[in-house]
């Protein structure tokens, strides 16, 4: 990373949901395209104002590409607790980089965004009249401005205790918007082929950010469902590769999820929706198998597994197993697969077949009076980058755990009695289906969807 005097300040703008899960995102995509944390924001927390140092306008550009976390991003000229000290902040701010976007022959607009207050158009005209000092030379453009600044004011999280002056007040120059439509150009709702645990449009997107998921990468899901992570990926140019254990999911047989259709239709697949996104070309295939048994050659193959493993919830956790009748029998037996021990064998997979460097990411449930950091699984080739929570009732949430390969996989028995015992404190969690259903309330913070 450069040193922080070649760096531009940048003001981001966050989105007030998942707020979990929105610094783990900046941060992959940072170490995805450059750029730092400023050294004087230590602490992010809940405030919608984040402030980046980035070695140029192309790189801030790509992160808004990509983010769905943030909302909008502006290249930072002033900030202070007081207008006065952001006056002097913008007085600062060098002359010859305002210049090009201030010129005569330039046409701007200034914007006034407030958080947790609303301002009169009255006061909103003051705060855009007292920026007289600054040298515009160009035309007032409400339309098509060729530049846009802002005028963004913090009036904290509160929204019982507004204080009269911000405590925060920035100005900057838009430079771009994050990826916050896709949320709803690729609402569930709208899609041709889906079931009762497709993922939320949002997630998947955070997910593959998280996964650090770029062009040509190869993503697989190895519990694929109707493949709603496979899409998300595909979005940002990688292709993707699925199994599921279920005969009917894979080739999209079967009841049909929504309410007004019995049987799903002669094109419900997964390879179809993602030719309804235009995304056809980065469907490699999805198979039926089970991924307590991985078919695979021992090598890596994958730049980023990303995953919903089944928590019982909507769906039974299986596995398949010979029928131990005799005479032996070749029709597999289904068989409860052990949330402990379907995690133990996503983390062995992902640490023998990701490339180094490759990321896992994926959901683990825990019943939250008895969850503690020691109980998400652990293996020593792969590194805990983030561990995200969301709440799904009073008393259990998930997880969004996301991991990279950083030392090379030697072969499994070398890591199984280490395994074993790093796993036990997630036994618990094995009766996380009663857990969940014991104390079921109408408390439920969100719908759940991906159980
Ligand atoms: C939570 S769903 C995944 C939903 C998916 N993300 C989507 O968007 O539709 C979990 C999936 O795991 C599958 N599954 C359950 N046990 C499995 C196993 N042993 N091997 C492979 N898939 C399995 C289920 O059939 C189910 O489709």
């Amino acid at each position: 990373m450069a040193p922080s005097c070649t760096l531009n300040r940048y003001l981001l703008l966050m989105a007030q949901e998942h707020l979990e899960f929105r610094l783990p995102e900046i941060k992959s995509l940072l170490s995805l395209f450059g750029g730092q944390f400023a050294s004087s924001q230590e602490t992010y927390g809940k405030s919608p104002f984040w402030i980046l140092n980035i070695p140029s306008e192309d790189i801030a550009r790509n992160l808004m590409k990509r983010t769905v976390c943030a909302k909008s991003i502006f290249e930072l000229w002033g900030h202070g607790q007081s207008p006065e000290e952001l006056y002097s902040s913008l007085k600062n701010y060098p002359v010859e980089k305002m210049v090009p976007f201030l010129h005569s022959d330039s046409t701007y607009k200034i914007k006034i965004h407030t958080f947790n207050k609303t301002l009169t158009q009255e006061e909103k005209i003051k705060r855009i009249d007292a920026l007289e000092f600054l040298p515009f030379e160009g035309k007032v453009n409400l339309k098509k401005p060729q530049h846009v600044f802002s005028v963004l004011e913090d009036y904290g999280l509160d929204p019982n205790r507004i204080p009269e002056n911000p405590h925060n007040i920035y100005f900057g120059r838009w430079i771009a918007d994050g990826q916050r439509e896709l949320i709803e150009s690729y609402s569930v709702k709208k899609r041709h082929f889906i079931g009762n645990t497709s993922m939320d449009a949002g997630l998947s997107f955070i997910m593959a950010n998280h996964g650090k998921v770029k062009e040509n990468d190869i993503v697989f899901d190895p519990f694929v469902g109707t493949g709603g992570l496979l899409i998300a990926s595909a979005h940002f140019g990688a292709y993707v590769y699925g199994t599921d254990i279920d005969y009917n999911t894979v080739h999209g047989l079967g009841k049909a999820t929504r309410k007004n259709q019995k049987w799903r239709g002669p094109d419900e697949n997964i390879r179809a929706n993602l030719r309804q996104y235009g995304l056809e070309k980065y469907y490699l295939d999805v198979l039926v198998s089970d991924a307590s048994k991985p078919s695979w050659r021992k090598g890596t193959y994958f730049d980023a597994i990303i995953t919903d493993p089944p928590y019982g919830i909507r769906e039974s956790t299986r596995r398949t197993e010979e029928a131990c009748s005799f005479p032996r029998s070749h029709v597999p037996v289904s068989l409860s697969y052990h949330l402990s021990d379907m995690f133990l064998d996503l983390l062995n997979f992902a640490a023998e077949t990701l490339v180094l460097g490759g990321r896992l990411v994926y959901w683990l449930p825990v019943y939250t009076p008895e969850y503690t950091e020691e109980m998400v699984p652990w293996h020593p080739c792969l590194k805990l980058i983030s561990n995200c929570e969301q709440k799904l009732s009073s008393h259990t949430s998930r997880r969004l755990i996301t991991m990279e390969k950083v030392q090379k996989f030697e072969n499994r028995d070398q890591y199984s009695h280490l395994l074993s015992d790093h796993f036990l404190p997630y036994q618990g969690h094995n009766s996380f289906r009663e857990k969940y259903f014991s104390g079921v309330t109408k408390e439920f913070t969100v719908e759940l969807s991906s159980c």
